[in-house]
């Protein structure tokens, strides 16, 4: 079987028989939020299916192609819809796309997705920055082998999140009247979502935001040396008073109420680098 290396570079090389596009900038967009994708000038989409290794993504919400095209007046290499552990894929399937874009020359990841908002931190509608993760609920895509030519084998994760891109986000988002808050992203397998005592202990733990993303894509993202810049649109509440449910047409919903200033914040930060 083909080494995890072996895979990368076949891949790459598919891609590179597509377009010799040179990007810096990648960005991976979460359930509800795939609209930026719209915003792109795209000069080629490849459908993940057509992708040697690629996993194919199956969540509604989730269009599933690779987008070359440009955003705020730089190259950019978008993921439309992302792989979730909860679909059956590995945690190193699901991080398999960040080092394909490394491999291509990705230096900056952009990740966005839907979240659970710790209740009294957040409400529904916020956008909040991740400026830490706790990835401790879910599986490491770095377990195995560690392939050294891709990174190191303990990486450190001090500042998983780059506190220049937050600042300049921070920037973007004062100059716009887009109120942010900032917080720590709980990263869980799902697909359930969170029982009350489930949400009482991430509370507990310090997390501000639940979901079932972005962690596994971080850590693929840092161990490559890569700078991330994450943020949660918040959902839903957890530890709720009332008996209230929550669904994932609730959460789509809300997501897309919020898209079009993560739009504008990504369009900006992209402009700005
Ligand atoms: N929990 C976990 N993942 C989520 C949630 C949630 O409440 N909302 C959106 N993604």
């Amino acid at each position: 079987m083909a080494t995890l290396m072996q895979q990368l570079e076949g891949t790459v090389q598919f891609i590179r028989s597509k377009t010799q596009t040179q990007t810096k900038i990648g960005i991976i967009l979460g359930s509800g939020l795939g609209n930026l994708s719209n915003q792109i000038a795209a000069d080629l989409e490849i459908p993940y299916g057509e992708i040697p290794h690629f996993p194919v993504s199956t969540v509604e919400g989730h269009k599933g192609r690779l987008i070359f095209g440009q955003l705020g007046g730089k190259q950019v290499l978008v993921m439309a819809g992302r792989f979730h552990f909860y679909e059956g894929y590995t945690a190193q399937q699901v991080a398999y796309p960040v080092r394909v874009m490394r491999m291509l020359g990705v230096e900056t990841l952009l990740l966005s997705n839907a979240a659970g908002g710790v209740q009294d931190k957040m409400q529904v509608g916020d956008l909040m920055i991740i400026n830490d993760h706790i990835s401790l609920f879910t599986i490491n895509p770095l377990l195995g082998k560690n392939e050294d030519g891709l990174g190191t084998r303990f990486p450190d994760m001090s500042e998983p999140y780059s506190k220049d891109l937050i600042q300049k986000v921070q920037a973007i988002a004062a100059k716009n009247n887009i109120p942010l808050k900032q917080g720590v992203y709980t990263g869980v397998t799902g697909p359930t979502f969170e029982t009350r005592a489930e949400y009482r202990l991430i509370h507990a733990l310090g997390g501000d935001a639940v979901g079932m993303s972005t962690v596994q894509e971080t850590i693929a993202a840092k161990h490559c040396g890569m700078d991330v810049f994450a943020i949660s649109v918040i959902t839903d509440i957890g530890i709720r008073e009332e008996e209230n449910t929550i669904t994932h047409e609730e959460v789509l919903q809300a997501a897309k109420d919020a898209e079009p200033k993560l739009t504008l914040l990504f369009s900006e930060l992209v402009a700005s680098l």
